[in-house]
């Protein structure tokens, strides 16, 4: 007997699917290739794809009722929910004067070495209760949803006391049972508290005392690997002491300056290195010999006014497997929207519609190790749907600072925006 449809959706212009590359993330010329299916459909049980083709084949395989909900994207694309492996939903206040100082010439460091930056975030997030916490950020998951993120990855890194950071991933935890949004909770070490002398006293506090509280509470372990921040032996001693104790790795690298931080992140085998602006040549190298996902953020290069953007299509040339994510935060990257860094991941580092379009897609569920589940369209993926108001996927990063998301369809379920 065929299986029963509750949900199709038909005659897409262009079907994206993305598919053969849940087992390795695509690389090279393979993200040109977006395993397009003309006039494509798709059908969903419960939560679950089960058929995926042409309108023919996929009629062939299942069973529609007068209870099948059916959709038609005649004229429009439909492909996987956007994943964002990269942010940090969670943090209280805002910092829109930072924002008119860098305009007037101030950098973010200097900003952040006169007590700014990061720390006026950490001020506003331990002030804020956790439920303060939660309603704002519950309004951005509500904005990524509506921009077409059904997946994203949230970092702690505002708290830097033990109580602070816990709270930071109890909301988090919180949110993820809320909202349609899945989370992906990440322990981050951003930058030293003001209340230790020196980084190393933080770093060995983090080592000895924060991290084992950590366990349970996140996936993964980041740090901030930078010039007046954590430098590369400190990042180390860090993240070492992370994967002993079963954390999964990822690394703000070689964002401002090259710190060596892509070859740390590659030793280490860590899941991804974010960032890269200033990677060298044997830092590409390194990160292409160990499958680690490079996760490149040029929002963040585009909003702190930055003339160096991450070398990306040197990077997918010599065999990188690229993400791109927000970084949505505060400071350098307020925006949920990832349909404009699709926009500048094409303007800005001359990456290819379709090869930004696998890196928010497949590659960027590898970056959170999710891709036996989600970011291609195939039977059995879990059933997070976009259906996009644009007659083909080159649109998507063309007609930019809108929404080109029409419909999310999230678990199977169609979901409501007021
Ligand atoms: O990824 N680089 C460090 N962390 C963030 C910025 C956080 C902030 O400025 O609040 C980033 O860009
Ligand atoms: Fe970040």
């Amino acid at each position: 007997m065929k299986p029963t449809a509750d949900l199709i959706i038909t005659n897409a212009n262009e079907l994206l699917t993305l598919s053969g590359h849940s087992g390795k993330p695509k690389t090279g010329k393979q993200m040109n290739d977006l395993g397009l299916i003309k006039d494509g459909t798709l059908a969903v049980s419960e939560d679950t794809i089960i058929a995926c083709g042409t309108y023919d084949e996929v009629l062939a395989e299942v069973s529609t009722t007068s209870d099948t909900i059916q959709v038609d994207a005649t004229g429009k694309v439909v492909m996987p929910g956007f994943i964002d492996c990269h942010t940090h939903l969670v943090f209280g206040g805002s910092r829109e004067d930072e924002f008119e100082q860098r305009i007037k010439g101030a950098s973010y460091l200097d900003i952040l070495r006169s007590g700014g930056g990061i720390l006026n975030t950490v001020r506003s997030t331990r002030a804020a209760s956790k439920a303060e916490l939660i309603e704002t950020s519950l309004g951005h998951l509500n904005t990524m949803l509506e921009f077409g993120t059904t997946t994203t990855e949230a970092k702690s890194g505002y708290g830097l006391t033990i109580d602070d950071e816990l709270k930071q991933l109890q909301v988090i935890k919180e949110l993820n049972d809320l909202h349609s949004v899945d989370i992906i909770p990440t322990f981050l070490v951003h930058t030293k508290a003001p209340e230790f002398k020196s980084k190393q006293e933080y770093v060995d506090f983090v080592i000895n005392n924060m991290l084992p509280e950590m366990q349970g509470m996140a996936e993964y372990c980041d740090i901030f690997c930078e010039q007046d921040v954590f430098d590369i032996e400190q990042s180390r001693q860090v993240l070492t002491s992370a994967k002993n104790l079963g954390f999964k790795l990822m690394i703000h690298a070689d964002q401002l300056t090259d710190m060596c931080g892509a070859q740390l992140a590659a030793s280490l085998q860590a899941t991804s290195a974010s960032h890269l602006d200033h990677i060298s040549q044997k830092g590409i190298e390194k990160i292409a010999h160990s499958g680690t996902i490079a996760v490149l953020i040029p929002g963040a290069s585009f909003f702190l006014r930055s003339d160096t953007y991450p070398p990306a299509t040197k990077m997918i040339s010599s065999g990188v497997a690229v993400a791109l994510a927000t970084d949505f935060n505060p400071g350098s990257c307020p925006t949920e929207s990832i349909q404009i860094i699709l926009t500048l991941a094409c303007v800005q580092m001359k990456m290819s519609p379709s090869q930004a379009i696998c890196a928010v897609t497949i590659n960027a569920a590898h970056a959170l190790d999710r891709a036996d589940t989600i970011g291609s369209l195939e039977v059995g993926k879990q059933a997070d749907i976009i259906i996009l108001d644009v007659p083909n996927y080159k649109f998507i990063p063309y007609h930019f600072g809108v929404n080109n998301v029409e419909t999310v369809i999230k678990n199977g379920k169609i979901m409501d925006f007021i």
